[in-house]
């Protein structure tokens, strides 16, 4: 195919409708350096759709109109590099095309205001506003499917994935870790404007954060003040230095796992940015839902992708029902209960295959707990305040170093509230019934008759909803999958692509 060159929005429509596909998009201000091969690179994964990259210095997110002037502008080189590294089209924009005198045609997007007002947005006033306007307008004009952006702009990648989110903009957003030098130094391109002296200072605050991060690794603590001691050791001008969650960008707690340590510095006349991530235990995935919806081959399928512990917390109930239906335990009364409980241990082991055994003090339950008897009193004795507390503990246990996918009903909202993902995964009631009647079938349990099914489900739904400790709700940082119409590897497929886009590349596994 030929290489394009599109200079107006005419020209690219012509474009996109003489080709008829899917569009991977690469923004970029040009002055084209190794970060952008590799976003080029990962958009040309996606073998089916074309890849467009723009080339557009927006004027909008300069506050400092000596940056704007100074901005390196390399144009022919870019145009060499980006078709060398494969793109299909590149749109060069001329400005009437992104800001048309009609001044109306122009939609001024707010960045979030709670992702803005910190970090970056704290020391460049109306940066990011101006960052989402333009790309709400190259959104607008290019139409891709997919979008994709780097981790060196974290906090530009949040506030751009939150307003695709607010204004319900059909694009995913893929995002690549930052591509750091031979020495450690992030690629940008105002990395031109540095003299060898200035470039050492930059070198030496990606080392200091490096080094911060190793530490970190060992002791799961950092220090801000000695960092920023260490680094004015070294003359370094530095704007901020902040340690802060990194999902909302809050300040950093004892609570939060994921972290960032982010700070821009001041080299010569350049300003200049890099953070790194920082983890204390391995990222939690919370799988919730009602029954029938999939999650538990779901939850089992994207553990053994992932290579993370498994856990079905349902089994848990399911096991210490079928226990206290054994030894005939009044569980109405709390004395007896209490005392059977701090007798209780329950083990999952790795069986062939997906299976898991389930272990209650030594009995193999793993087959004895799909009862149609434990279906009918589980969620009873689920709502029971001191089984729910005895079984939250476990499950906490279970889950305390990470690595883990659970699933049940309170995992997002109750066991592990910091959980790294959520997801509320559910479906219709007749496709749930209809599932379960299947999976039943095929276990063993004879023919099954589905309205029957349906009523004890919607029973046992409703049991799980309206229950006082700990009801079965979506979590509100949940994200909900409604599975009708989607096969078990769609949804699982679509679970890990959130998975991997939330987490940090930097801290992939
Ligand atoms: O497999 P199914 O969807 O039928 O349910 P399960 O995951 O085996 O869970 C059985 C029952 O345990 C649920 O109906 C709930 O009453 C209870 N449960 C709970 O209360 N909290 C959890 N985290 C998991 C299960």
């Amino acid at each position: 195919m030929t290489k394009i060159i599109l200079k107006t929005v005419k020209e690219l429509n012509e474009w996109k409708l003489t080709n008829q596909k899917d569009i991977s998009f690469v923004p970029s201000m040009g002055n084209l350096h190794l970060g952008h091969k590799e976003l080029i690179r990962e958009a040309k994964k996606l073998k089916e759709n074309l890849v467009v990259l723009s080339i557009f210095i927006n004027p909008l997110q300069f506050n400092d109109k000596e940056d704007l002037r100074k901005y390196p502008k390399t144009i022919t080189k870019d145009i060499e590099l980006a078709f060398a590294a494969g793109v299909d089209a590149i749109f060069v924009p001329y400005e009437e095309e992104i800001f048309p005198t009609d001044k109306k045609k122009i939609k001024y997007q707010k960045a979030s205001e709670n992702l803005s007002k910190t970090l970056c947005g704290m020391h460049r006033k109306g940066h990011f506003d101006g960052v989402c306007t333009v790309v709400y307008r190259l959104i607008n004009i290019v139409k891709p499917s997919v979008i994709f952006l780097g981790e060196k702009d974290w906090q530009q990648l949040l506030i751009i994935k939150e307003m695709v989110e607010k204004l319900k903009i059909k694009v995913a957003i893929k995002s690549i870790n930052t591509q750091r030098d031979i020495d450690g130094v992030p690629f940008s391109s105002r990395n031109n404007h540095l003299l060898k002296n200035d470039r050492e200072q930059l070198r030496l605050f990606s080392a200091e954060l490096f080094h911060t991060k190793q530490i970190f690794n060992q002791t799961k603590n950092i220090s801000l003040k000695q960092i920023i001691k260490r680094l004015k050791e070294k003359e370094i001008k530095i704007e901020y230095l902040e340690h802060v969650n990194a999902f909302n960008l809050k300040r950093s707690t004892s609570q939060v796992n994921i972290t960032m340590l982010a700070g821009a510095i001041i080299c010569g006349d350049t300003r200049l940015i890099d953070h790194v991530f920082l983890m204390k235990r391995n990222p939690i995935i919370a799988i919730d839902g009602p029954a029938g919806s999939g999650k538990s081959t779901v939850t089992k399928l994207i553990a053994k992708k992932l290579k993370f512990i498994f856990l079905d917390t349902g089994a848990m109930y399911r096991a210490l029902s079928w226990y206290l239906l054994k030894e005939k335990i009044n569980y109405e009364n709390r004395k007896e209960l209490n005392s059977f409980l701090s007798n209780i241990s329950i083990k999952f082991k790795s069986a062939s295959g997906s299976k898991q055994t389930v272990i209650i003090n030594n009995h193999d339950v793993t087959d004895k707990i799909r009862t149609k008897e434990i279906s009918s009193i589980v969620s009873s004795v689920a709502s029971i305040k001191e089984v729910r507390e005895f079984l939250v503990t476990e499950q906490r246990k279970i889950g305390e170093e990470g690595g883990i996918v659970a699933e049940g009903r309170d995992i997002g909202s109750k066991v592990f509230p910091n959980a790294e993902l959520k997801i509320f995964l559910t479906a219709s009631m007749n496709e749930r019934a209809k599932r379960r009647k299947n999976q039943l079938e095929e276990m063993g349990h004879g023919l099954i008759d589905f309205e029957n099914l349906k009523n004890e489900i919607q029973q046992r739904d409703f049991d799980d909803s309206n229950r006082k400790i700990s009801p079965l709700v979506k979590a509100e940082d949940a994200i909900e999958i409604i599975s009708d119409g989607y096969t078990i590897n769609q949804v699982v497929e679509k679970i890990l692509e959130i998975y991997l886009e939330t987490i940090p590349k930097e801290l992939h596994l």
